[in-house]
């Protein structure tokens, strides 16, 4: 009916394992082709699921940015004494699947 309020959830697409090969864990490989370069996966729908999101190119550009730099900056690691399999990504459970707070070691590159 005209003027309904549609919330639409995306759990059905993000855990289908028609598409992902490994929807239920973290696996960046989801997201590399076989050259290890990246490549953008038209089922990860974070920028619409009905309508187009008018900053979205920009925030691709920006988070490039942002990451890259990070990236190119420093090594990410589990805390020291932690190994990475005994970090919790386990989500909070609301209206988004959120992730845990986690601590982790940024080491400059030399
Ligand atoms: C990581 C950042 C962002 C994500 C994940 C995101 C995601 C989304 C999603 C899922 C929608 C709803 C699309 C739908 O109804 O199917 C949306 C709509 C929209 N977004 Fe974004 N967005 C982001 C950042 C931004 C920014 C920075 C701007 C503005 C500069 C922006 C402007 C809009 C606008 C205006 C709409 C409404 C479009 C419409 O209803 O026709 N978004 N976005």
């Amino acid at each position: 009916m005209q003027g309904t309020t549609v919330f639409p959830l995306l759990t059905s697409v993000l855990y289908d394992d028609s598409e992902w090969e490994s929807p239920h864990t973290f696996n960046h490989a989801h997201f590399l082709n076989q050259e290890g370069k990246f490549i953008w996966r038209d089922v990860f729908m974070v920028f619409s699921a009905c309508r187009v999101c008018v900053g979205e190119s920009m925030v691709r550009m920006e988070l490039f940015l942002f990451f890259t730099s990070l990236l190119q900056r420093f090594r990410f690691t589990a805390p020291p004494g932690v190994s990475e399999d005994q970090l919790d990504v386990t989500p909070a459970v609301g209206l988004t699947l959120s992730p845990p707070p986690q601590q982790l070691c940024a080491v400059g590159h030399r």
